[in-house]
């Protein structure tokens, strides 16, 4: 009996389906007015790394960890201010570039779930700083 399940990695079409998948999300990542500018001019290093982490998160083989050791996520983008705003847009640019790179609706779905507990555990602005102009901790 054939005891292997298959990985969402090659259930979605591995990793030619993965390239289209990440070069899409980086296109709306650059054209996103709120996260665009967080991101270096030039993409070529983040595309790679984004492209060897998505790998193993969907359970390939784990290239991410094999060059570059624990991804350790949360802490890896605390020098980016990230607030609830800034990780809907980043899953937006996602769920576009996962429709744009075919995947099913269903895999679309269980993926965007998975990504979206990951995207707001990486938030690390406790709440908007301003009301109205006043900076909020002031008033706390
Ligand atoms: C929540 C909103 C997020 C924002 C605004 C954001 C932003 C960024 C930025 C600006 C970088 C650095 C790019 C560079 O200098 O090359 C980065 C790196 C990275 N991000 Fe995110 N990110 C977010 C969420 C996520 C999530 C949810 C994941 C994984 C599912 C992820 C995976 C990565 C990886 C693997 C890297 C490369 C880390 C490295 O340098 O080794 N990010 N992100």
């Amino acid at each position: 009996m054939d005891k292997h399940k298959e990985s969402l990695f090659e259930t979605i079409g591995g990793e030619e389906v993965l390239d289209k998948w990440v070069e899409a999300f980086y296109r709306h990542v650059k054209a996103h007015p709120v996260i665009a500018h967080l991101f270096p001019d030039d993409l070529s290093e983040t595309v790679r790394k984004q492209k060897q982490f998505l790998t193993q998160f969907l359970g390939g083989p784990p290239l991410y960890s094999t060059e570059h050791g624990h991804p350790m996520l949360r802490r890896r983008h605390l020098r980016f201010p990230i607030g609830n705003k800034e990780a809907s847009a980043w899953l937006s640019c996602m769920r576009s570039a996962m429709a744009e790179a075919g995947l099913s609706p269903e895999n679309q779905s269980i993926i965007f779930d998975r990504l979206s507990r990951t995207a707001y555990h990486m938030v690390n602005q406790p709440f908007d700083r301003t009301i109205r102009g006043v900076d909020a901790r002031d008033t706390l």
